[in-house]
């Protein structure tokens, strides 16, 4: 709900900016102390030092906060997720911690394949209750925007129905949380197309690319690019028809083998290249150069024991680096945002202050959406974090806690997350 809203006595940090920061730029945070923040209908329309008469309470159209000198950021964007999904896997996660490895476990059919026949058994009211429960969540945590994927229906009326969800949650009025979807087809091979691989890309990119497009049900394509799943000669296949077709680009790239998918990401045009535990040098040079959003998913590299992405490598070579969750039933059960800030920072060495760019306007950029939210600036949407420290240092420090005490999306408090410092105490109701 766009709402009016005046949050004064703030303490505002924010990256700057209209697109995606890269390399240097992404540690630069601007802040103000004692800030005053003014959303109209939804949208920033003031950020600066305090006006007359501030005071908690409705005064002249718009609901007055008072910060008490707590920090405000922008909403967090987690750019990659697969929060629609049925079922669960956590024997599979089990047998990980016995040893065995995710691909193995995929080869058997289990993995993605496990969760695609669980999703085909649900409804569409099954699914849209379970990814409503991850959206709570989420507005918790103080996420504003988030992607999601479809990619575990892998038939043409599964897919539809993963997208459909999305579409009804995003459409839903009393929302807290933007979603913004990506048609995730090339996640893995149905057993309908066993040993087609080229004839299921072929299926894609004449029946369901069209399909989605006439029905505006996703805005990105994405393809899991790995040894085993789809090549880099298939996935370019797609993901050039789909630009064709008018997609934004995504990829599951150099995940697990060092394939080339960061090339080929910088090669199309993609938006991101996401994971990128093993990409190469050149992969690195190369998106930097390009202006691919580098998506690193720290919940993931932890959750598969895997080391984790080369961010400082990336963010000094000029690379625009995005944090994302990943949350899904498989490689990341986690959607975390504390633990995402507390690994990147601890593990990645990225600063506090990269760590904040990296999950708000370069999310943002990787949803093509850094025109309209990732910063505290006039002109942007009114999403916005009030922590519950002056300071945004304890972003880490609270390993695996929330620190977000009220989560603002278009202006709108998030009342859950107004308990205690609520809005209806400060007006002593
Ligand atoms: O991003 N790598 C491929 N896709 C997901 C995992 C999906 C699953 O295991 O269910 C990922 O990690
Ligand atoms: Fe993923």
């Amino acid at each position: 709900m766009k709402e009016n809203l005046v949050i004064f006595n703030a303490k505002v940090a924010t990256p700057l900016g209209f697109s995606s920061r890269r390399g240097e730029e992404m540690a630069a945070l601007h802040v103000i102390d004692h800030a005053t923040v003014e959303i109209t209908e939804g949208m920033i329309t003031y950020v600066g030092p305090p006006r007359r008469g501030e005071r908690p309470g409705f005064h002249w159209g718009y609901y007055f906060y008072d910060a008490q000198g707590r920090c405000l950021l922008p909403g967090f964007v987690d750019s990659h997720t697969h929060f629609v999904f049925g079922g669960e896997r956590s024997e599979e996660f089990s047998w990980r911690l016995k040893g065995e490895s995710y691909m193995s476990i995929m080869e058997r059919g289990g993995g993605i394949a496990s969760t695609m026949r669980a999703t085909r058994e649900y409804s569409f009211d099954q699914l849209r209750v379970k990814a409503q429960g991850f959206l709570k969540k989420m507005t918790e945590m103080g996420v504003t925007t988030v992607e999601g994927k479809s990619g575990y229906g892998l038939d043409r009326d599964t897919e539809l129905l993963q997208l459909k969800v999305m579409r009804s949650l995003n459409n839903d009025e009393r929302k807290t949380v933007d979603i913004v979807s990506t048609f995730l087809g090339a996640h893995a091979l149905p057993p309908e197309f066993a040993g087609r691989s080229d004839d299921y890309i072929d299926f894609l990119i004449r029946e369901m690319l069209p399909l989605i497009r006439r029905e505006d049900l996703a805005e990105c394509c994405d393809v899991f690019c790995e040894k085993g799943v789809f090549s880099v000669e298939q996935s370019r296949r797609l993901l050039t028809a789909a630009k064709e077709q008018g997609y934004l680009l995504k990829l599951h790239a150099d995940e697990i083998v060092s394939l080339g998918g960061a090339e080929l990401a910088a090669e199309l045009g993609a938006l991101s290249a996401d994971h990128l535990l093993q990409a190469s040098d050149a992969g690195i040079r190369i998106m930097a150069e390009a202006g691919v959003v580098a998506t690193l998913l720290p919940l993931t590299a932890f959750a598969l024991k895997e080391p984790y992405a080369r961010a400082r490598e990336m963010i000094n070579a000029g690379c625009a680096v995005a944090l994302a969750t990943d949350l899904n039933p498989g490689s990341c059960f986690s959607g975390s945002i504390p633990l995402t800030f507390a690994l990147a920072c601890i593990y990645m060495k990225l600063s506090v202050e990269e760590a904040i760019t990296a999950l708000t306007l370069n999310g943002a950029a990787a949803l093509n959406r850094a025109d309209s939210i990732g910063s505290i600036e006039v002109g942007k949407k009114g999403d916005l974090v009030l922590l519950n420290s002056p300071t945004y240092h304890v972003l880490p420090y609270y390993v695996g806690m929330n620190c977000v005490d009220v989560t603002i999306k278009e202006g709108s408090l998030t009342p859950a997350l107004s308990k205690g410092e609520g809005a209806r105490r400060q007006c002593g109701e």
